[in-house]
C-alpha cells in the first residue's frame, strides 16, 4: 500500500515537473519613461499563446488595447502592475465594444485553460474618469457607460471557458471591475479591489463583477471596496456560485438589473450565494428588474424571461438601507411601472440566516420584496434583522407574494 502510494505520488511530481519545465515562457520587459508597454504586451500573448507562461512583473503603463485571445493552456503571473492611462481621448473609442449597457473592455482576456493569478494589480485610474463623469454626466441608459464617453471596464473575461483568476488586486476602475462575458467555468478567488475616489466626485458604476451570458461562474474568498454592486448578476447568468465575500460600500449582492431591453429575454437561475459580509451599504440581497415599457425599442425596461432558484445564506448586513429587496420597477417610474407592469417572472427564492442591522435610511423597514405579478415559491428561515438609525420597530412590506406563509416574518402590504 504504501509502495503504491508512493509511486504514485512520484509519478504526479514528474508530470507536474515536466509540464513546468517544457512551457514556453514569455516575459515581458517594461519600457520605463511613461511609454506605453501595451504592444509589448500583446505580443507576448501571441508568442506564448498555447502551452506557455507570461510573466508581467514589471510595472507596466498601457495606452493601447489588450487583446489577448485564442489562449490555450496559459499562465500568467501577474506579480507587477498593468496601468491604464487616464487618456479619455483615446481610450472612450479604442476600447472594446461589448453592446450590452455599452460597455466597453480596456483588457479581453480569450481563451481556454487560463490561470491568471500573483499578487499583482490592475489600476483602472479611474479618478480622471470619475472626475470628468461628474461633471459631463455623459451615460447610457439606466446610468450605464455611453458609445461618447465609453469608460472602460480593467478586465474582461470574454468568450472563454475554464478560466480561474487568483491573488489580484484591483484599483480605480473607471466603470465595472469585472466582467464574464459569454463564459463558462470561471472562478474568481481572492480578489481584493479598491475603488474609492479621492475626489468630491463620486465613483460611477463601480461594480466588482458582473455575469453575462455565462454559467458555472464562482466568485469567492474576496473583499470589495466600492460603490455600485458588489456581485451583479446580469442577464442569462445561471449556475452560480458567490461565497465568503466582505462587501463594504456596496449596492449589495444583486440579481439584475433584468428586463432592461424590450422584447428581449432574460435568464438567471441557479444561483447560490453563502456566508457574505455586507457593511454601509445601499442594499444586501437584492433583485432589481425593470418595469414595462409600451415602446418596443425601450432600453428603459418592457423585457421578458425569469429569476429562478437563487438562494442567500448566511448573509450578515450592517448599515445596509435595504438588507433584502425584491424590487420589479427598478429606474422606472412609478406610475409608467403601474401601467406597465414587468413581465419577467420571479420563483423559488430562499433567503436563510439573514442577519444584522438595517442603516435605518428606510425608517423601519427592513425587508421589501414586491413582485409585479404572483412571486411563488419565496421562502425565508432564521431571519433576525433589527431596524437601525431612529427606528423604535422593524417593518416586512411583501406584494404578490404567493408563500407569505413560509416566510418568517409578519408582512405588511405597501401603503402606496
Ligand atoms: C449607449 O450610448 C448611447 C450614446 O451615448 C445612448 O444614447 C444609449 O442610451 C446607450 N445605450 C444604453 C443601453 O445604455
Ligand atoms: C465572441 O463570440 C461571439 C460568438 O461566437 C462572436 O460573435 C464575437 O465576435 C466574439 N467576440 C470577440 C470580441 O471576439
Ligand atoms: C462634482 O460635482 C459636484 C456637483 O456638481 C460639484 O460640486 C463638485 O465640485 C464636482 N467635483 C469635482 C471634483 O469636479
Ligand atoms: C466567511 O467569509 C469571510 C470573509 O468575509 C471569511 O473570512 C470566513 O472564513 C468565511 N467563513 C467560512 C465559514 O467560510
Ligand atoms: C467602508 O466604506 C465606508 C463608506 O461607505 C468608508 O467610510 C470606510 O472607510 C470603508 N471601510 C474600509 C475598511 O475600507
Ligand atoms: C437568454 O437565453 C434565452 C434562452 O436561451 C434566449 O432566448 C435569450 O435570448 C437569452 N438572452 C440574452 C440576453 O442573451
Ligand atoms: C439550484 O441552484 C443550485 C446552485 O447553483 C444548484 O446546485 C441546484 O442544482 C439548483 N437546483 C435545481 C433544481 O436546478
Ligand atoms: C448564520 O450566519 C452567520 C454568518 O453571517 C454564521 O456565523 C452563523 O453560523 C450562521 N448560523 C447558522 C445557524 O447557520
Ligand atoms: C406583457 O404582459 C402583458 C399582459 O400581461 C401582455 O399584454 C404583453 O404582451 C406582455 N409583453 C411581452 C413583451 O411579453
Ligand atoms: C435620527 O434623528 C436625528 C434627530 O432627530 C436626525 O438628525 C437623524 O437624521 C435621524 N437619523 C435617521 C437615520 O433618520
Ligand atoms: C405574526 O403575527 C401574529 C399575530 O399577530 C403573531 O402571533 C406572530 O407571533 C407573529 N409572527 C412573527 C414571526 O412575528
Amino acid at each position: 500500500m504504501i509502495a503504491k502510494s508512493l509511486t504514485v505520488t512520484s509519478l504526479a511530481v514528474l508530470a507536474l515537473a515536466r509540464a513546468t519545465s517544457t512551457r514556453k515562457t514569455c516575459k515581458v520587459a517594461a519600457i520605463g519613461g511613461g511609454e506605453d508597454d501595451g504592444p509589448a504586451i500583446n505580443s507576448a500573448f501571441k508568442k506564448c499563446a498555447k502551452n506557455s507562461k507570461i510573466v508581467l512583473d514589471k510595472y507596466y503603463v498601457v495606452d493601447t488595447l489588450l487583446k489577448t485571445e485564442n489562449l490555450d493552456n496559459v499562465e500568467i503571473e501577474l506579480s507587477g502592475t498593468v496601468q491604464y492611462t487616464p487618456d479619455i481621448a483615446k481610450w472612450s473609442p479604442q476600447s472594446l465594444y461589448l453592446t450590452y449597457q455599452n460597455a466597453t473592455t480596456a483588457w479581453w482576456l480569450s481563451g481556454k485553460d487560463i490561470h491568471l493569478y500573483g499578487g499583482g494589480t490592475i489600476d483602472g485610474n479611474g479618478q480622471v474618469w470619475w472626475d470628468t463623469y461628474n461633471n459631463t454626466h455623459d451615460s447610457g441608459t439606466a446610468g450605464g457607460s455611453s458609445r461618447t464617453f465609453a469608460r472602460p471596464i480593467p478586465l474582461t473575461v470574454g468568450n472563454s471557458t475554464n478560466v480561474k483568476i487568483e491573488n489580484i488586486k484591483q484599483i480605480g476602475s473607471p466603470f465595472w471591475n469585472n466582467f464574464v462575458y459569454q463564459s463558462s467555468h470561471v472562478t474568481y478567488t481572492n480578489i481584493h479591489i479598491n475603488t474609492v475616489s479621492d475626489s468630491s466626485s463620486p465613483t460611477a458604476n463601480s461594480d466588482g463583477w458582473d455575469i453575462y451570458r455565462s454559467s458555472d461562474v464562482t466568485i469567492e474568498n474576496s473583499h470589495v471596496n466600492n460603490d455600485d454592486d458588489c456581485v451583479s448578476f446580469k442577464p442569462n447568468s445561471t449556475n452560480i456560485i458567490v461565497q465568503n465575500m466582505w462587501c463594504n460600500g456596496s449596492h449589495g449582492i444583486s440579481v439584475g438589473s433584468l428586463g432592461q431591453y424590450a422584447g428581449e429575454m432574460d435568464i438567471v437561475a441557479n444561483v447560490f450565494v453563502k456566508n457574505i459580509t455586507m457593511l454601509n451599504a445601499q442594499n444586501g440581497a437584492r433583485i432589481k428588474v425593470f418595469g414595462g415599457n409600451p415602446s418596443p425599442q425601450s432600453t428603459m425596461g418592457g423585457g421578458t424571461g425569469y429569476v429562478r432558484n437563487i438562494t442567500f445564506r448566511d448573509f450578515h448586513v450592517q448599515n445596509v438601507d435595504n438588507p433584502i429587496i425584491i424590487d420589479q420597477c427598478y429606474s422606472t417610474n412609478a406610475d409608467v411601472c403601474a401601467q406597465y407592469p414587468s413581465n419577467l417572472s420571479i420563483s423559488d427564492v430562499h433567503y436563510y440566516n439573514v442577519t444584522g442591522t438595517s442603516s435605518g435610511a428606510e425608517g423601519s423597514v427592513v425587508v421589501d420584496i414586491e413582485c409585479s405579478a404572483t412571486c411563488n415559491d419565496i421562502t425565508a428561515t432564521g431571519t433576525h434583522l433589527t431596524a437601525g438609525g431612529n427606528a423604535t420597530s422593524t417593518e416586512y412590506i411583501c406584494k404578490n407574494i404567493a408563500t407569505q406563509a413560509q416566510l418568517d416574518f409578519n408582512c405588511t402590504a405597501p401603503s402606496s
